[in-house]
């Protein structure tokens, strides 16, 4: 039987998850939007793609939470993109009651889903829908350090002449400009990339990591979909599939890497329960500073949410 997955907003992201999912054949997908039409014409598009590309045209497109009874996953993409010139965390209080409320509705039908949460200002959110949901944190986690890392994982791949493939990396912390490329993890087909690259090079391609979102919304006047929507499929592989694999995931921390009671991203085992278990490396002093101080970037953010009215 096919696992089934619910995909909240039928945007520019929530669209391509729907698609790299239906590409994979493994699940029932439903598309949901308040936009009349936009889910329909999405989700029938998706299907007829599927006899070029050789999946099944199971998706469906709804503006209602009927058709998604019973799902397994729930991805939450609804919320404002970022517009050139706003950080993630503008969005705060508007994407705060978007994402509260499709919580709600998707939850009430789907009491036993995983949720993916994609909206941001991502760890916040993640904050929005563990509240809303009073899911337990195994079954509430975010998608950032998938992507974070593929943008690392593409910038050293160019910057040694290797594939992509052969790059290890780990991108940790809130997805924001402060986010920490874990530099003593990162290697290219074993060798570490210190041996490989300066050190000044090193900083400028961390930094471009860091700000990697906000290059693709300087080029496009709005946020990137192709590697998010690619890094969502991947997480639901993990879940659906039972994977086991140990991906860069905004976690809810309770005393991981010293942090308690928030969000933020950190390599953890995703499976059938979800997030099965939070991996702890062993950061250098610098990291697990930079890492601490982007706890404090995620704490602010999450300071702004009104708790009371996601509770
Ligand atoms: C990004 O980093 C949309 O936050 C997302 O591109």
């Amino acid at each position: 039987m096919r696992n089934k997955i619910t995909v909240v907003g039928a945007g520019a992201v929530g669209s391509t998850v729907a698609q790299e999912v239906a590409r994979r054949d493994h699940s029932h997908v439903v598309l949901v939007d308040i936009i009349e039409n936009l889910p329909q014409g999405k989700a029938l598009d998706i299907n007829q793609a599927g006899a070029v590309l050789g999946y099944e045209p199971t998706v469906v497109g709804t503006n209602g939470y009927e058709e998604t009874a019973g799902s397994d996953v729930i991805v939450i993409t609804s919320g404002k993109p970022r517009s050139p010139g706003m950080s993630r965390d503008d969005l705060v209080t508007t994407n705060q009651s978007i994402v509260a409320a499709v919580t709600e509705a998707a939850v009430a039908h789907s009491p036993g889903a995983i949720i993916i949460v994609v909206t941001n200002p991502l760890d916040a959110m993640c904050h929005v829908a563990k509240d809303v949901s009073g899911f337990p944190k195994e079954r509430v986690f975010g998608q950032a350090g998938v992507l974070d890392t593929a943008r690392f994982r593409t910038f050293i791949a160019w910057e040694t002449g290797s594939s992509v493939k052969d790059v290890q990396a780990v991108v940790l912390g809130g997805h924001g400009d402060q986010m920490v490329a874990v530099v003593s993890a990162t290697t290219v087909g074993g060798v570490p990339l210190t041996k490989l690259v300066s050190d000044e090079r090193i900083a400028e391609i961390v930094q471009r990591t860091a700000v990697g979102g906000g290059e693709v919304v300087n080029l496009l006047g709005t946020s990137a979909w192709y590697a998010p929507g690619a890094a969502v499929a991947n997480k639901v592989d993990a879940v659906l599939l039972d994977q086991k694999r140990v991906v860069p995931t905004t976690a809810y921390l309770e005393g991981e890497y010293e942090i308690d009671g928030l969000y933020m991203g950190v390599p953890a085992k995703l499976g059938a329960g979800g997030l099965e278990e939070v991996v702890e490396l062993d950061l250098t002093d610098e990291e697990r500073a930079a890492f601490h101080k982007s706890g404090d970037a995620v704490r602010e953010v999450v300071a702004v949410l009104d708790r009371d009215s996601s509770e």
